[in-house]
């Protein structure tokens, strides 16, 4: 039976599907309709998810790391071989278009082989030590029972970024996917299943933040909080785990920005803002949301911004002639019309878009025009503040210094970019652009698996995604010394 054809999704703890009382259904953003029921679990199935992940734990650390990676790279390939058919199904629960879909599995698969290779490294070092017949050595030890926890705008990636690195570190998972796109949950952990990773040490718990993710986050048992999400509930997260002493991992929002200079490729950069800013409608949160621009080219960018927006097509990210897919959801849509009238009354001018679409077969699902304010200041709510849709804000600036200082004035701190022919500024930026993740001569998103993934400021606190730096997160340093 495919997904589709079920009518509820079940947990899975200890390698069993378990049923549970109480759902929600699970709305396609393109069209309105139902696709499913998920569950809505109790901190009772958390305990329970808790408990078998403890025990699996033991065990799953005893086998060689390389061979935890045999298991990684089983999941790679039956990822590859699923591609196209997660690609849609992850499309249908979130709205995104089916290029972009690919690409998110693609992130998935590369993932799946990236920390599969780790398993035949997770090298420690060996240091002199200060006194004779003496050996010192460092070791990366599993911290035990990992607690994840996930949004909806990347469903399968952002879960691979995190229960990859853990499992082929010798940890068991908890997992707790967003409500809104359970499906890519479901799916991987089928996946886990058929590829032969031991019983128990992924579980899928479903639920809402309140009850599911805040037992998680209390539970003694989890040792670590591997947090992804907007930045409100990060801060409470965090704070939760502070006052027990659980180490948490948080990456939540951006506020990103394309600076394009004066000496800029205008072309190439309002490609990049394109993609960053209305890729995902601009739910990503990598997304471009301001554009800085030289006043030297401002207008000429503007008219350049406003050529491209038109030609965007707009509908069900299925069809593949659509650029551009809907909003998560009647919350999301309405977050973002607040915005325009916080950004009207700010005196910014609208150029274009600012509305949401109802005509014809968008009329069910939730989407919004590709939206273009100009004349915005650095300290207007719309420049400093996570919109979450496709919604621009040009600021003018009169020089490289001052595109920089505007850049850094946002209290996020996950990508920034900068367009530019100037060998000079690109060294200068790179160095002082307060970003986790800085481009130059592309737009904000598109981020690698080999590189650490994640922000500085309000984004997040210093752990990061993928990259080498992900085993960090799920590993403790132990120090070794053998007298002989
Ligand atoms: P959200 O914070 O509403 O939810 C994220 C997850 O936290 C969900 O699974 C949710 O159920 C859970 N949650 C909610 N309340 C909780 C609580 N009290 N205790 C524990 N868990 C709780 O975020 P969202 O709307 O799903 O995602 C969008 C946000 O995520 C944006 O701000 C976006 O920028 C951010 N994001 C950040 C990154 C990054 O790597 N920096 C990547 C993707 C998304
Ligand atoms: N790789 C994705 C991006 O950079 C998350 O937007």
């Amino acid at each position: 039976m495919t997904v589709l054809q079920m009518e509820k999704l079940s947990n899975f703890i200890n390698g069993e599907w378990v049923d549970v009382p109480r759902s929600t259904a699970v709305i396609n953003p393109a069209t309105g309709e139902e696709l499913l029921q998920v569950p809505l679990s109790s901190a009772e199935d958390v305990d329970k998810a808790v408990e078998a992940a403890k025990k699996a734990q033991k065990e799953w650390a005893l086998v060689p790391a390389p061979q935890r990676a045999e298991v990684l790279y089983r999941i790679g390939n039956l990822l590859k071989e699923h591609k196209e058919r997660l690609a849609r199904l992850l499309t249908m629960e979130n709205g995104k278009v089916l290029e972009e879909a690919r690409g998110e599995v693609q992130e998935g698969i590369d993932m799946a082989f990236y920390m599969a290779g780790e398993g035949r490294r997770l090298f420690g070092q060996t240091t002199p030590a200060e006194l004779k017949d003496k050996f010192a050595m460092s070791q990366r030890a599993p911290v035990g029972v990992v607690g994840i926890i996930t949004p909806w705008n990347f469903p399968i990636a952002i879960a691979t970024w995190k229960s990859f690195p853990a499992i082929v570190a010798g940890n068991a998972v908890v997992w707790k996917p967003a409500t809104e796109t359970p499906i890519m949950a479901y799916e991987l952990a089928k996946i886990c299943e058929e590829a032969g990773l031991p019983k128990g040490v992924l579980n899928v718990v479903f639920g809402t933040g309140s009850e599911v993710g805040n037992r998680m986050v209390e539970h003694e048992d989890i040792r670590v909080i591997s947090f992804t999400g907007s930045n409100e509930v990060g801060r409470n997260v965090a704070a939760a785990c502070g006052r027990q002493l659980k180490k948490v991992s948080l990456e939540m929002g951006g506020k990103n920005a394309v600076i394009v200079m004066d000496d800029a490729d205008l072309d190439l950069a309002v490609e990049g803002i394109i993609w960053s800013a209305f890729g995902t409608s601009g739910q990503r949160c990598t997304a471009c949301s301001r554009v800085i621009v030289h006043e030297a080219v401002k207008e000429k960018l503007q008219e350049k911004l406003l050529t491209a927006m038109e030609q965007l097509t707009i509908g069900n990210g299925l069809d593949e002639s659509n650029r551009v897919g809907p909003i998560i959801n009647k919350a999301g849509l309405e977050k973002i019309k607040k915005y325009i009238e916080i950004g009207k009354e700010e005196g910014a001018k609208l150029l274009a878009g600012g509305y949401e679409l109802t005509e014809g077969e968008l009329k069910n699902g939730f989407y919004f025009a590709p939206t273009l304010f100009t004349d915005v200041t650095p300290d207007m709510r719309i420049a400093q503040e996570e919109i979450f849709g496709p919604v621009i804000s040009l600021i003018s600036v009169k020089s490289f210094e001052e595109a920089i200082e505007v850049n850094n004035s946002v209290s996020y701190g996950l990508s920034s970019s900068i367009f530019t022919r100037d060998v000079n500024r690109v060294f200068k930026a790179q160095r002082d652009l307060d970003t986790g993740i800085v481009y130059v001569n592309a737009g904000t998103t598109g981020a690698e698996i080999h590189l650490p993934f994640g922000g500085t400021k309000g984004t997040g606190n210093g752990h990061r995604d993928s990259g080498v730096q992900a085993l960090d997160v799920f590993t403790e340093w132990k120090a070794v010394y053998v007298d002989f």
